[in-house]
């Protein structure tokens, strides 16, 4: 068979794993889809370069401290309970010793914590500090709408703000030449950790519905609701970011710090995780066998912050190794009024402006 047979058949295959839903997004896929999907990268890859992971201390974020600790990257653990960094990073150590890992506390859901966790982490790297990527991994399903310090629904405060603005203070460290002796140096990656429940919602236009206060018209909050529509968000952040004129231009002078910075989202399947243990009981029970493993649901955001692949066009929304629409046709693309709203909401929220 021809390259371009075999790649035409692959995709067709790839697509009919990814709308069937069971097969792509349980461990059917991967098992399939590394029968062709792009090479791994390089063992060492990123020696001597940092990668910050969030939500580190459980499930997918623990497992990806592992596989970025095994490229070689110095990989800053970070977690809002201290014990619990403490013991993964100890646990990381004891099964690869010689990993390099910094303990980060940090609630990223508390946006005067994010700040200040920031200008620590800036004032730690010193002049010529860079980071080679973060990813944007935290998460949590809440049962009832609940407010953070700051007054925002606190899915809403996890998912999108804290991470936005880590992301806007970062971003001079990100920009900055990530280059180590294992690759490719120049700027980093920022990967949001979305959902592919993120297909189940659409955007909001208000304030009060963009922050889940009770609207009339609007049903009452759930869990499952907050968690998909946040995770919409974030699909369509990653966008935003890829549009700003400071981040897309790669050539400085003419970009901003961020000049160069990828930008994307990713989705990682159904991942045998305590999270989804403790918030969804039922699909546990129902899938348990299925799920994949949390190594496989880390592998395309470690894949992307180590490779940075070419882009994937106007859209940054990836699954195992794979550029996949953001709506499918039958569904409507987001409205352009909700998300000029919801990015202004965003930069309001967070202090911050889109340039
Ligand atoms: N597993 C799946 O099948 C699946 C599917 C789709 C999307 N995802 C996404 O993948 C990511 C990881 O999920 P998981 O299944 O590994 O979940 P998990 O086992 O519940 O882990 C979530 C992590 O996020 C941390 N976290 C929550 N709120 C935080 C906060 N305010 N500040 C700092 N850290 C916080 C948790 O810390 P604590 O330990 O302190 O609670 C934990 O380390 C999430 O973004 C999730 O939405 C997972």
């Amino acid at each position: 068979m021809s390259a371009r047979a075999k790649s035409r058949l692959t995709s067709t295959l790839d697509t009919v794993l990814d709308r069937s839903l069971v097969l792509g997004y349980s461990r059917v896929g991967p098992a399939l889809r590394r029968r062709w999907w792009p090479a791994d990268p390089e063992p060492g890859c990123l020696a001597g370069q940092r990668v910050v992971v969030t939500g580190a201390t459980s499930g997918i974020g623990e497992a990806m401290v592992t596989s970025f600790a095994r490229l070689g990257a110095t990989v800053h653990v970070l977690g809002r309970n201290p014990d619990k960094v403490r013991r993964v990073v100890a646990e990381v150590r004891e099964a690869l010793p010689g990993a390099d890992l910094v303990e980060e506390v940090c609630d990223v859901g508390d946006l005067d914590v994010v700040r200040a966790w920031c200008a620590d982490l800036t004032d730690r790297l010193g002049a010529g500090g860079a980071l080679r990527g973060i990813v944007h991994n935290a998460g949590a399903m809440v049962a009832e709408r609940t407010e953070t310090a700051q007054g925002h629904e606190l899915a809403l405060a996890v998912h999108v703000l804290g991470p936005h603005l880590m992301t806007e203070r970062l971003l001079p460290l990100l920009g900055a030449d990530a280059g180590g002796p294992g690759g490719p140096g120049g700027p980093g990656s920022v990967v949001w950790m979305s959902s592919g429940g993120m297909y189940s919602a659409g955007l909001r236009s208000t304030p009060d519905e963009i922050e889940f206060r009770p609207v009339e018209g609007e049903q009452e909050y759930s869990g499952v609701r907050g968690y998909a529509r946040t995770k919409r968000m974030q699909v369509e952040l990653a966008d935003a970011w890829n549009d700003r004129p400071d981040v897309r231009s790669g050539v400085r002078p003419g970009g901003g710090a961020g000049a160069g910075v990828r930008v994307e989202s990713c989705h990682p399947g159904w991942a045998a995780t305590p999270g989804v243990t403790d918030s969804l009981p039922g699909f546990d029970t129902v899938m348990g066998p299925l799920l994949r493993d949390a190594a496989s649901g880390a592998d395309t955001a470690v894949w992307l912050v180590a490779t940075r692949p070419a882009s994937a066009g106007t859209h940054h929304f990836w699954h195992d190794r794979r550029p996949r629409p953001t709506t499918y046709p039958v569904q409507r693309r987001p409205d352009p009024v909700a998300r000029r709203a919801f990015l202004d909401h965003v930069a309001a929220a967070t202090g911050t402006v889109w340039p």
